[in-house]
């Protein structure tokens, strides 16, 4: 596939995180030579090493088969971003302690490889941005007087569903030139034939749209999960009862953590970007945020917390993930520790935490234990405590 001025198809800035890493797989399977450029050594090894640095299923065996047929390297040199036709950023573009979003975060990591843009290149924005950011990076490379493509692809994968998501979604394929379009369509018809062309503009306020909407719909579910709950009413019989055979309220959620490195921070993002005129987006962060301080609160009306051992069974921010990042079982953990004797936990895929302790041991030394990512293994687990579910994990319904 790669042409002759080309050493590679494809270069991915933040190559090797959670986004860049699959889809740099998935292009690489697809016949395309890949280069994942990204500033973590350790993840750089990790991949050239034949090992995902982060749980994604379905992931392994592709990174196995791209690297022995030589379509994968993974590296921390800049200059490989130059040789390549297609560039791809994808860093993290987190909102910080006060919540603010960084526009000039991707902008930044663009200029930062600046000098070896290359005339020619597709420059693609995949994180998503902060409402204006396309415009910002356009004028940038007209600074910079680069003869180079702009276009911004969205990336809407949930973690942990990305190999089989980066197939089967729709693809958001922005750009202010038809030229630019067409490029960046055929980049990404390598994986779906389901193009949707809109404008730089309606495609970032589209992918902020997409998670605060959802944001939005947990806080609703968890919203009514508390007030059936304080009515002594188990919240999932009423959802039983709505969605049966019900199809305009067949996506009411169950209650949960609504947590993670994106819904939060996206509804953040674009409140920032509304004047903080959000009411919706910021309602829903005071419900889901406030979800580990109730079940708390509700813990210590039922049981004798300050003389009590609580386990936390799941660390991670949703089940069968490894990504501890803003999980509110980590909340929960330190609500926990102000009001009981003490608190283990335990993940069977995290493995950055040292305060983890095995299951067993969880299991044989808690009085109590609480649900915090509703890993499947902990479905059919024989346990003899009582145990906080609020995820219906193990079908007892969710009252507490
Ligand atoms: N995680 C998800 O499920 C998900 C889904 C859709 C969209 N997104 C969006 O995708 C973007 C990336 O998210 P993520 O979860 O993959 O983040 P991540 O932190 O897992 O990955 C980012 C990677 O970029 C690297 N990096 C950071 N700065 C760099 C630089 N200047 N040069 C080279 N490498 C650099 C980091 O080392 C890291 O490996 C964010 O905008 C996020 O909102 C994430």
């Amino acid at each position: 596939m790669v042409g002759s001025a080309w050493e590679s198809d494809v270069a991915i800035l933040g190559g090797c995180g959670h986004v860049g890493l699959p889809l740099g797989l998935a292009l690489a399977d697809s016949g395309l030579h890949v280069s994942l450029y990204d500033t973590n050594h350790t993840s750089t090894r990790l991949v050239m090493s034949g090992a995902m640095p982060h749980r994604e299923p379905n992931a392994d065996e592709v990174l196995h088969r791209v690297l022995a047929a030589g379509r994968l390297q993974a590296c921390s040199q800049p200059a490989s971003i130059g040789v390549a036709e297609h560039v791809i950023v994808v860093i993290g573009t987190p909102v910080d302690k006060h919540l603010n979003p960084d526009p000039q975060a991707v902008v930044g990591a663009v200029e930062n490889v600046a000098e070896h843009l290359t005339d020619g290149q597709l420059l693609v924005l995949r994180s998503t941005v902060y409402p204006g950011v396309t415009r910002l990076v356009e004028r940038l490379v007209d600074r910079l007087g680069k003869d180079v493509d702009v276009a911004f692809c969205p990336e809407r994968i949930a973690e942990g569903r990305a190999m089989e998501e980066l197939y089967s979604l729709p693809q958001i394929v922005a750009a202010r030139t038809d030229e630019a379009y067409e490029r960046a369509a055929w980049l990404f018809s390598q994986l779906t034939k389901s193009i949707v062309r809109v404008t730089p503009e309606e495609a970032e306020l589209a992918k902020l749209f997409t998670n605060s909407y959802r944001y939005i719909k947990f806080a609703a579910a968890n919203q009514l999960y508390m007030m059936a709950n304080d009515f002594g009413v188990d919240y999932e019989r009423v959802r039983a009862a709505v969605t049966e055979d019900y199809p305009r309220a067949a996506d009411l959620p169950g209650p949960g953590f609504a947590a993670g490195p994106c819904l939060l921070k996206d509804t953040m993002q674009l409140a920032a970007f509304n004047n903080n005129n959000f009411a919706l987006g910021l309602a829903s962060m005071q419900v889901n945020e406030g979800l580990p301080l109730y079940l708390v609160a509700r813990m210590a009306a039922n049981y004798d917390l300050g003389s009590m051992t609580v386990g936390i069974l799941g660390m991670a921010f949703k089940g069968e993930s490894d990504d501890v990042r803003d999980s509110l079982a980590y909340k929960l953990k330190r609500v926990l520790e102000i009001q009981a004797k003490s608190v283990l936990s335990t993940d069977p895929y995290v493995t950055t935490d040292p305060a983890l302790r095995p299951l067993e041991r969880v299991l044989a030394d808690s009085d109590v234990l609480v649900i915090g990512a509703p890993h499947q293994l902990y479905a059919d687990l024989d346990i003899k405590r009582p145990i906080v579910d609020i995820w219906n994990l193990r079908g007892g319904g969710v009252l507490i």
